[in-house]
């Protein structure tokens, strides 16, 4: 009797300790609500410790509680890989071993892919890098509108059209998160150029913001479920964006109902007071004001340290604020380093490389093919291969997606283990990687150079030429614009040449932009590949070779001249936009009718359209058929799509909606669908998509948002936005 007695009191203090444990330590308990946690944490929290958090205290890295054992968060660029290691406090790398990483390709391989499934896979792998890294946060994917092939920075956005980058980012982002990792959606928002990108003022219109360019953030946010997005550098109707009251407080908060983190771009912060009203958490920066030069303050100069106390204490700002902004941290923290049960990842592991190569293998863009394609190895031929890029280090440069890959392989090596009988000359010289400032190339350099590939091409059998662009200021880089839609180093004059002096040439190009392709008429085959990463080279070798037969197809148009690309058929205050005393500014005057919505409405035919890419198979589309010819709340449209030649093969299909009359002027067509299929010879794959009323809507500003007018729509069923197969007429009573 005693002894049960002393056992139950036991029992009830243990309980009770039990209780009053997890009663003073919510915060650290995994299994309780993460509200909970974080109000809990809150109210623990001083006003300094709160302050602390919502700056950096290193380049990559915000501070948590110290006293409470809540950790800080540790970035690291993305999107391509995980970023070697930056020193604490300044841009010098840190010299670590232990760094290297899987490079993936670049996003707009990503989205050539036109692969959902890939686009996890991307995710997932990189995110278990970041991990086993440990960074809490990876800072990508970028989801920016291609809207000029001059952007330096196409090559890490996912292309011109919001669906597509949509749907790719929101796969991304769950496969990054799977592993207890945030994803950092970048850079929100109309931030689709580099030049003047600290302080250009963006003006757009109330209806091309919402119908081109926030439709991929909003899916990142509410279907990828990023727990953080990173402002973009730019002003957006006069304010920056990183504390900009329409986009973040009335759009990403109110409408979209975010409840992660936004981090600043790096130096993104200009304003105390707005950074502290308009719904920024996180400032981060290069050096104190983030923009130009070293200088003498500390971090808690930051406009989110001390100016930003100034203004608590003195009532200027609400304490509402530092406790929105230590919400949204504290959140971000619980879902990433506090949530329990984090994995341990995994760094530049051969499953990661088949990852980067499965992408690659789906990325590579075959534009022309007279029948030279695929190269058969047995053939004897002898080989010349011409250009830099065959050879060179495309991880380099380019800013901050540079990486340090464990594997590094390049087309050249994998061209000589194929053909064996191999000559390689460069042709071409385009100088060091810089972020800021290009070489200049002598022209009696680039000449010389071009005459040595010129009279090798006379002897060789077949010339396979990789050259377009890469990582250097004024290419695909971050910091700067293009200056040219030419390909540089005089490459236009020398694929002329060599095709002169050898007609069997192969013109493979990596690069992240479109551009010209005066020579197109002269060479009977094109291909178009991304920056490749670590294994991408292996793939463009076996598109070559076919043993990869290529499904990729281009995730933005190929405008014949520059002028066609409707940014810059408006002018100087379109494209770039012009400086006056209130510093830069622009207009986006061509509106909606962005890439292939340009060339398609206004009749500019593109030199290669947008979702355009060849097979070495062909395909069939049969009739189609839909579930009903009226829509109420959704359609269904299904086509027989066949393998009608001698390959296995994937191909895209994709569905365009037409609006055949409406009160506001609308594109000739929009993408509301996409499926890759794979198909054995002869094989036939029903290919089904849902419509829905979404899917027939355009933003008009006079009547608040978005709205489907009764009348009749087509649904156009194509391999390319040019190349329609079916049409099918839906009505909307
Ligand atoms: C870039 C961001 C990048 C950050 C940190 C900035 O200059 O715009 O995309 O994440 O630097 O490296």
């Amino acid at each position: 009797m005693k002894i049960s007695k002393i056992l139950i009191t036991t029992v009830i203090i243990c309980l009770s300790a039990i209780l009053a444990a997890a009663q003073t330590a919510v915060y650290l308990d995994v299994n309780a609500p993460v509200e909970d946690r974080v109000e809990d944490a809150l109210k623990r929290m001083t006003l300094d410790e709160k302050i602390a958090m919502t700056h950096a205290n290193g380049k990559f890295f915000s501070p948590g509680v110290p006293r409470l054992g809540i950790p800080g968060l540790m970035m690291s660029d993305g999107p391509h890989g995980v970023r070697a290691e930056i020193n604490w406090n300044n841009w010098g790398y840190a010299g670590w071993t232990t760094d290297s990483a899987t490079a993936y390709p670049a996003l707009t391989g990503l989205a050539a892919t036109w692969n959902r499934d890939l686009a996890r896979r991307y995710g997932t792998s990189i995110g278990a890098e970041a991990r086993y890294r440990g960074k809490n946060v990876l800072l990508g994917p970028g989801v920016n509108i291609c809207r000029t092939p001059l952007n330096g920075r196409n090559f890490e956005y996912m292309g011109e059209d919001p669906y597509l980058a949509g749907e790719l980012a929101a796969e991304y982002i769950q496969g990054v998160q799977s592993n207890g990792v945030a994803a950092c959606v970048k850079h929100y928002a109309l931030n689709n150029q580099e030049k003047w990108r600290d302080n250009i003022d963006v003006t757009v219109d109330e209806r091309t913001l919402n119908e081109l360019y926030l439709p991929a953030f909003r899916k990142a946010v509410q279907d990828g479920g990023a727990w953080s997005i990173m402002g973009a550098y730019n002003k957006v109707n006069g304010q920056h964006c990183c504390h900009n009251e329409l986009l973040l407080n009335t759009i990403l908060r109110g409408q979209w109902g975010f409840d992660g983190a936004v981090i600043t771009d790096w130096g993104g912060a200009h304003d105390a007071r707005e950074a502290a009203l308009n719904g920024l958490d996180i400032e981060m920066g290069s050096y104190t004001n983030g923009l130009t030069t070293e200088s003498a303050f500390t971090y808690d100069d930051y406009y989110l340290g001390k100016p930003y106390k100034q203004l608590l204490l003195a009532g200027e700002v609400p304490m509402s604020t530092l406790d929105d902004k230590a919400r949204n941290i504290l959140r971000l923290i619980m879902r990433t380093s506090m949530n329990g049960s984090q994995q341990y990842g995994s760094l530049a592991s051969d499953e990661h490389l088949a990852d980067a190569q499965a992408i690659a293998d789906e990325s590579v863009v075959l534009l022309k093919n007279n029948g030279i394609l695929p190269l058969d190895p047995k053939a004897g031929k002898r080989v010349l291969v011409v250009g830099e890029n065959a050879t060179r280090n495309l991880c380099k440069g380019g800013g901050s997606s540079e990486l340090k890959p464990r594997v590094l392989e390049t087309p050249l090596e994998h061209l000589v283990a194929r053909y064996g009988n191999v000559t390689y000359t460069p042709g071409y010289r385009s100088g060091k990687a810089m972020y800021s400032s290009a070489e200049e190339i002598p022209e009696t350099e680039l000449d010389s150079l071009r005459q040595v590939a010129v009279d090798l091409a006379r002897e060789a059998d077949v010339v396979i030429y990789i050259g377009g662009m890469n990582k250097n200021a004024y290419q695909d880089c971050e910091a700067s614009d293009r200056a040219d839609f030419h390909l540089s180093y005089k490459q236009d004059q020398l694929i002329a040449e060599l095709a002169a002096a050898n007609p069997n040439i192969i013109v493979a190009n990596i690069s992240g932009n479109a551009y010209a392709m005066p020579w197109l008429d002269r060479v009977p085959a094109v291909i178009q590949s991304w920056y490749p990463g670590s294994v991408g080279a292996r793939s463009l070798a076996a598109v070559i070779a076919g043993d990869v037969n290529p499904s990729g197809k281009l995730p933005f148009s190929f405008p014949v001249r520059l002028e066609d690309n409707n940014a810059h058929a408006k002018g100087a205050l379109s494209y770039p936009g012009i400086e006056d005393a209130n510093g830069p500014r622009q207009e986006y005057l061509d509106g909606i009718f962005v890439g292939y919505r340009h060339h398609d409405t206004n009749r500019v035919p593109a030199l290669f359209p947008f979702g355009y890419g060849l097979s070495y198979t062909t395909f069939s589309y049969g009739k189609p058929s839909v579930s009903s010819s009226d829509i109420v709340d959704t359609v269904t449209l299904t086509i027989p799509v066949t393998n009608t030649g001698n390959r296995p093969g994937s191909e895209t299909v994709q569905l365009y909606v037409a609006d055949l009359k409406s009160s506001l002027p609308r594109p000739a067509k929009e993408l509301k669908g996409f499926k890759k299929v794979a198909l054995e010879p002869g094989e036939t794959a029903n290919v089904e998509f849902v419509v829905t009323l979404d899917d027939l809507k355009f933003y008009d500003p006079a009547r608040g948002g978005w709205i489907a007018e009764p009348g009749k729509f087509n649904l156009l069923v194509g391999a390319s936005s040019a190349d329609i197969r079916a049409t099918v007429p839906i009505r909307l009573k």
